[in-house]
């Protein structure tokens, strides 16, 4: 009889998920949707109550002097390069592994996206090859905080300070994440963050911007989110200076981010304090590697638990194969993306023509982003809030696996 439960056995894990809901919501959020429904201010262009509140809170979270609340965690990013004037002919360099909204932005403003590659140890983008990457085009970098592991900030912003580029931390996965003493998006010019729902802090859909400088939270809030209003004395609800969309956020969706907020912190330890334990479940299994944390990281935003797999450890099994086996023993294994992004049938072509503007990619040679394509998996960060005997089905799971490979190869 077979043990495995793909093969028909019997599920370790019956329950289907490890962790609590999630999205989870409580009394808070059901009192912060009902005071938007009782007042009079649902939308409001993104300057209502809700939406300062969370503009105040967000900022004093992050530690910036700004916050801008906008629809997503893509926007933001597209109109930061807007304000900091990047366009046709700059080129933009951008970690090959990461969702693609971080490389989308880029061509969005008629930009070109230069590819490089990531470190292995953490799978954020390689400082070192941001260096050989930059040319004489070269304005910006966005920095991914990718699973909620910190980038090496110390030695990207010096980077940037030698070659004046701007720097737009992607903290859509690092909610909580410190270096160094900091929050996210408190080094470079901004930090976009994205709530999105499978976020550590999340509305369903929605982002923001956090920044020390005024004038580039005034232009977002004011004149980039908003029909090209202006800024300052020119801000005049009908009187429009450039061209710009709509991407405010409602008043709903600011509540919920509040009332979610609440709950940050406590999740966020706690998520640190589950991976420790887990690190050194896995870490006795023989092919399953955890990625390590830098000495120099407070505290990392475990938005992702990730981990190399070694096929060999597994009778040769392949990751996509070993990921849908301990999946169906109850147990939610992912396997992220599929290929670096410049192998993206987007991307994978020398240029691409954006509204009449021509516009070449570049690619870095990135093997580190080939070998994770192979060989990294990660549990999500729902996981790291169950409790510990549901945790223990995350080793359980894959040493299941392990002993009945021979169902499977
Ligand atoms: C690294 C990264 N950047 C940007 C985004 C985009 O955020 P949103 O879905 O809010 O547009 C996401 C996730 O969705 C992400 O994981």
């Amino acid at each position: 009889m077979a043990q495995l439960a793909i093969k028909g056995g019997p599920k370790l894990f019956p329950k289907g998920w490890v962790g609590p809901r999630w999205p989870m919501y409580g009394e808070e959020e059901k009192r912060q949707l009902q005071e938007v429904l009782d007042g009079n201010v649902w939308g409001a262009t993104g300057l209502g109550p809700k939406i300062r509140e969370l503009n105040e809170k967000w900022a004093a979270y992050c530690g910036t002097r700004r916050s801008v609340a906008l629809a997503n965690g893509t926007v933001t990013m597209e109109l930061a390069l807007r304000a900091k004037g990047i366009g046709p002919g700059d080129e933009v360099i951008v970690p090959a592994w990461t969702f693609m909204a971080t490389a989308i932005v880029v061509p969005q403003v008629g930009a070109t996206p230069v590819f490089v590659d990531v470190d292995a140890n953490n799978m954020c983008i390689d400082p070192a090859r941001i260096e050989e990457a930059i040319s004489e085009r070269t304005r910006a970098i966005i920095p991914v905080h990718f699973g909620g592991h910190p980038c090496d900030m110390d030695r990207i912003m010096a980077t940037a300070r030698k070659h004046n580029l701007v720097v737009i931390e992607d903290a859509a996965q690092s909610h909580g994440a410190i270096w160094r003493g900091y929050k996210m998006g408190k080094f470079g010019d901004c930090g976009s963050y994205s709530f999105q729902q499978a976020k550590n802090l999340q509305c369903g859909e929605g982002g923001s911007v956090v920044t020390d400088d005024e004038e580039l939270a005034d232009r977002l809030l004011y004149s980039l989110s908003k029909f090209g209003r202006g800024t300052g004395k020119n801000y005049k609800p009908y009187t429009h200076y450039e061209l710009a969309g709509n991407e405010n956020m409602t008043e709903f969706t600011a509540a919920i981010v509040l009332a979610q907020l609440t709950r940050l912190e406590e999740q966020t330890e706690r998520r640190a304090q589950r991976a420790q334990v887990l690190r050194e479940w896995v870490s006795g299994i023989e092919g399953i590697e955890p990625l390590p944390v830098d000495p120099r990281v407070d505290r990392h935003g475990y938005h992702l638990f990730q981990f190399r797999y070694d096929k060999e450890a597994f009778g040769g099994l392949d990751k996509y194969a070993f990921a849908k086996a301990v999946t169906a023993e109850g147990v939610w294994c992912n396997t992220m993306y599929e290929r670096p992004l410049y192998e993206e049938p987007m991307y994978d072509q020398e240029r691409m023509i954006v509204k009449g503007t021509d516009i070449p990619i570049r690619v870095m040679p990135c093997p580190e982003c080939e070998r994770a394509a192979a060989d990294l998996l990660c549990f999500p960060q729902t996981m790291l809030l169950a409790e510990l005997d549901e945790l223990e089905m995350l080793p359980s799971a894959i040493q299941k696996v392990q002993e009945n490979v021979g169902e499977l190869v």
